[in-house]
């Protein structure tokens, strides 16, 4: 077998801790002795054993002279668990092929130095690309330390959001609704603004087996948010978050008294201050967001620069109506130069649906 499809093995490993390992890299690890699958591990779940570590100890046989492939570039500091690289040199293993870089500036190149200074042979960049994919939200989060934040909408052919009546059940069908819960367990938080709280009642909780529920966070400036909605009513089962700009300390005991969340956050435009709350999610270690709000909330998010991609699911329907809502409102752009602009746009049919992903280009990179 060949170096990528050895690391492609260790990517399969990798995917399994989606979900479960945040804010760490989902990272996957083999090891290799004349052409023989000795060894296999991944990074389960945060605060546990690195993939690395989880390879080695599953081996049975001796690792002298054997070879690594991991699609993480292994850590060289004492975080909650010691070293990978340590105990890679002290297992005998005598080579490691490397699929992604680590950005951490405590590790950056320095783990790939001290395998070296140790007599280990490195290759490095083995199926690069598919081992960066899986760890976007990482890689944003160890640099910025704010949640990388997806914006998802579902939308009909003519690019409504809901009938003119509000009404959106349902747009997409099955498969793509499938797909947005297992969105729901790889990130960390979901959000919405109050105005998809009073008019739909949503419970934002994945609904997949052997999956974890998200961080719900509602955008309610004013803590409109009805006290028996059925987000509030299960804050002691899945943890909610109400971030908010009115510190009514007996109104916000409401909502307290029912395991809510709140963090205040200062008011822009009239309503919460987004990137103030983004830095606040972050330091709460919620590295990603998909944000399920309305119309009103998502031009805001533009605006405010938080927004890394968008996933827009588009259902073969037609709702029309002037009044009927579309997925981005506020006052809009008033030139096309004046656009928020995407790319490395990916697209999927799911069934009937398609759907379209794009990263936004930040507005200084636009400029
Ligand atoms: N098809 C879909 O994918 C989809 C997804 C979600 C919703 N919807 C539909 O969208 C409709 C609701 O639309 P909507 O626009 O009212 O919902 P929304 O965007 O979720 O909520 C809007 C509210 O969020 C609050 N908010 C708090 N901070 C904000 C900020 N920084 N910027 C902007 N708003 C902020 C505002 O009220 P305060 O300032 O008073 O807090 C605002 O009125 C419903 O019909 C729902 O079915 C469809």
């Amino acid at each position: 077998m060949t170096d990528k499809q050895y690391m492609k093995i260790a990517l399969e490993l990798a995917i399994k801790g989606c979900g479960f390992v945040n804010p760490n890299p989902m990272v996957g690890a083999i090891i290799v002795k004349d052409n023989e699958i000795i060894g296999e591990g991944y990074h389960q779940a945060y605060g546990m054993f690195h993939a690395e570590r989880n390879a080695i100890m599953n081996c049975k046989k001796s690792l002298k002279g054997a070879t690594m492939y991991v699609t993480l570039e292994p850590c060289c500091h004492y975080g909650k668990t010691p070293p990978c690289t340590e105990v890679i040199i002290e297992s005998g293993i005598s080579k490691v092929v490397i699929g992604s870089l680590d950005p951490n500036p405590l590790v950056a190149g320095k783990g790939i130095e001290i395998l070296q200074n140790n007599n280990i042979e490195v290759v490095e960049g083995v199926l690069k690309e598919e081992c960066d994919d899986i760890n976007e939200v990482f890689f944003n989060y160890i640099k910025t330390k704010v949640p990388y934040v997806v914006m998802k909408y579902a939308m009909t052919m003519d690019g409504k959001i809901a009938t003119y009546t509000g009404k959106s059940k349902w747009i997409t069908g099955e498969a793509s609704r499938k797909k947005v819960h297992e969105e729901r367990h790889k990130y960390s938080g979901i959000m919405v603004g109050v105005g998809t709280v009073l008019l739909d009642d949503p419970m934002l909780n994945c609904r997949l087996k052997n999956a974890k529920n998200p961080t719900r966070i509602i955008c309610d400036t004013n803590l409109r948010t009805p006290i028996d909605c059925k987000i509030v009513n299960t804050a002691k089962e899945i943890p909610t978050i109400i971030a908010t700009s009115n510190t009514d300390k007996e109104r916000q005991r409401l909502y307290i008294d029912k395991s809510c969340k709140i963090i205040v956050i200062p008011k822009k435009d009239n309503h919460i201050d987004l990137k103030e709350l983004m830095h606040i999610l972050g330091q709460e270690k919620i590295d990603s967001v998909l944000l399920e709000g309305g119309g009103t909330l998502n031009w805001s998010a533009l605006q405010s620069g938080i927004v890394n991609k968008i996933q827009t699911y588009i259902g073969p329907k037609i709702f029309g109506g002037k009044n009927a809502k579309s997925p981005v409102l506020g006052l809009g752009v008033d030139c096309p130069q004046e656009s928020f602009y995407l790319n490395n746009t990916k697209i999927t049919k799911i069934d009937e649906d398609i759907l379209i992903e794009s990263e936004v280009i930040s507005k200084c990179l636009q400029v």
